[in-house]
């Protein structure tokens, strides 16, 4: 039964439809991030690679925890998700620091569609979502940061094979 036939009384206080339209987004934005770390993965496994393809796939299964963790919240406020098609990840790129680079651009679009949906749930008096999602602002800071210092190790390794198998060792550990 729809919940269009409960009364009133038995209906929970609603999601605003704006934030409703931007959660879903956001739910095949985490999708996308899932089916991105994996064809980061799958890309340096076939490059041998096998530290940073550990790094993503981990990465994978946390992107995995976010959609797990935004969908229950959404069927808490009994707003289940519309699930959409989810885009494909673009041609991985031939090298490490391109796949990191590419990491860290779409982390950062994340970011940004996170701070978007807190002001908006914010503006519109939406506080459950607002503090909802202050883990995920939290949990961006940690994710770009991480990011960043694979990028960073990346770039000092330059193109000196030994130093690249060691930035490999260290980022595989790291994670
Ligand atoms: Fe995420």
């Amino acid at each position: 039964m729809g919940k269009n036939h409960l009364s009133a009384s038995t209906q929970l206080t609603s999601i605003p439809a704006a934030v409703l339209t931007e959660l879903n987004r956001q739910l095949t934005l985490e999708q996308y991030s899932v089916s991105c770390a994996y064809a980061m993965s799958a890309a340096l496994e076939n490059m041998q690679w096998p530290g940073m393809a550990k790094y993503w796939r981990k990465q994978a299964k946390d992107e995995q925890g976010h959609a797990k963790k935004l969908f229950k919240y959404m069927v808490d406020r009994d707003s289940p998700p519309v699930i959409e098609a989810v885009p494909a990840p673009p041609a991985m790129l031939t090298d490490p620091l391109g796949i990191f680079n590419y990491g860290l651009s779409n982390s950062k679009d994340v970011t940004v569609s996170i701070d978007k949906i807190s002001q908006l749930a914010h503006d519109a008096g939406d506080y459950a979502t607002f503090h909802f999602l202050a883990w995920y602002v939290k949990d961006q800071v940690k994710e770009e940061r991480d990011i960043l210092d694979a990028v960073a190790q990346l770039q000092h390794a330059g193109s000196d094979m030994s130093a690249l198998l060691h930035v490999d060792h260290r980022i595989g550990k790291a994670r």
